[in-house]
């Protein structure tokens, strides 16, 4: 079979196509047949050679997000059958409670192998079902990504019917929050780096966009469109270098989910004590989370935002595309 792998992370180009022995699923394990992978940020970190814990492990099979078909069990799997439709978790062990250390030591792509191969053994406990009606390509999204932007919208104070989130930029995370948000009957404002994307987010649903190039102190237009009172909930992925405008933009109580560090900076802490500012970090979510998700996932027929599906063969300008920052939402690997 054919699986990519850095042998030392050093850059998009230092990934490399190989032919391996397609591997058999043990006790207690599944062989996917994976159908399609979907970047995120994270994973031209860890291509660059930056993984959260350090250096990222030699000859590493990237990608965290992946989906495709059950073709063997190995014994005593009893959670999953031949040709089930399913999602990895980017936390394989993380199945549900509070995360612990040895959750993050679990991470596909980044701590372990992850998914840009055709075929991967998980244990039976470390996937999914997809919604029926997505496509591999649509379900491929959801591990990290939507995951992450349903954990902050739901797996703390949930998002209320009336609320008011804000997203930051049209990524990944950022479009999930938004068919969330606009799923739950919230109103969602976003800020963008360009016009035509924000033309994007309001055919999504966003009722407000404000360019951070033209408005580099976008706060002021977000508390302006709230009328002075400032947003419920911030989705903050853009790090130290946002933060402070982001607790700027909420209202006093508003939810600031800390998940993206695009940007550096430095923050004054004041603020967030003077406007009782909640600040949540998030790490991705657990497998209890996820099937939440989906559960909310298949009930409103949610389809996930696909910028641009490429070949397997063309791996390498996915991620070169994922670095340019033109896409809106998912960008997505079809492994055929
Ligand atoms: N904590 C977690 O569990 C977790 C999980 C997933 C992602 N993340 C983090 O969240 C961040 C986003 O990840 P992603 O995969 O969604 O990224 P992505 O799909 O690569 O999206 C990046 C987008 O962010 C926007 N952006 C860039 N600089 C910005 C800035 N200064 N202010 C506002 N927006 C900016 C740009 O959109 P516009 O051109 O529209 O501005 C850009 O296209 C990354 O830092 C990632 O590491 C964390």
């Amino acid at each position: 079979m054919k699986q990519y792998l850095f042998p030392q992370a050093a850059g998009i180009d230092t990934l490399e196509l190989r032919d391996v022995p397609t591997p058999q699923p043990g006790r207690g394990q599944i062989l996917v047949r994976m159908r399609a992978a979907s970047l995120n940020y994270r994973d031209l970190n860890v291509a660059a050679g930056r993984a959260a814990r350090g250096s990222v492990p030699a000859n590493l099979v990237p990608l965290s997000d992946g989906a495709g078909e059950v073709v063997a069990c190995g014994p005593a799997v009893d959670r999953v059958a031949v040709g089930d439709r399913v999602a990895g978790l980017f936390m394989q062990n993380w199945l549900g409670g509070d995360m612990e250390p040895y959750h993050v030591d679990s991470s596909r792509g980044g701590a372990i192998d992850g998914v840009l191969a055709e075929y991967v053994v998980f244990d039976q406990d470390g996937v999914v079902p997809l919604p029926a009606h997505l496509s591999f390509e649509e379900g491929a999204t959801l591990p990290c990504a939507g995951l992450t932007a349903w954990n902050a919208l739901y797996a703390g104070k949930p998002l209320r019917s009336g609320e008011t989130v804000l997203i930051l930029g049209t990524g990944g995370v950022s479009i999930f929050a938004l068919q969330f948000a606009r799923a739950a009957g919230a109103r969602v404002i976003g800020t963008s780096s360009s016009q035509e994307k924000l033309a994007r987010i309001a055919a999504l649903g966003a009722s407000d966009g404000v360019n951070y190039r033209t408005h580099p102190e976008w706060q002021t237009e977000v508390l302006a469109l709230t009328g002075g009172r400032g947003v419920d909930h911030v989705v903050e992925v853009g790090g130290a270098g946002t933060l402070g405008r982001s607790v700027a933009a909420a209202r006093i109580g508003g939810q600031v989910h800390l998940i993206g560090v695009l940007t550096g900076g430095e923050i004054d802490p004041t603020p967030i004590l003077r406007r009782n500012t909640v600040l949540r970090g998030i790490y991705v979510g657990s497998r209890q989370m996820f099937q939440a998700m989906n559960a909310a996932v298949a009930l409103h027929k949610l389809r996930p935002v696909v910028d641009r599906v490429f070949d397997f063969a063309d791996a390498k300008a996915a991620y070169h595309h994922l670095k340019g920052q033109t896409h809106v939402g998912k960008v997505v690997i079809r492994i055929e």
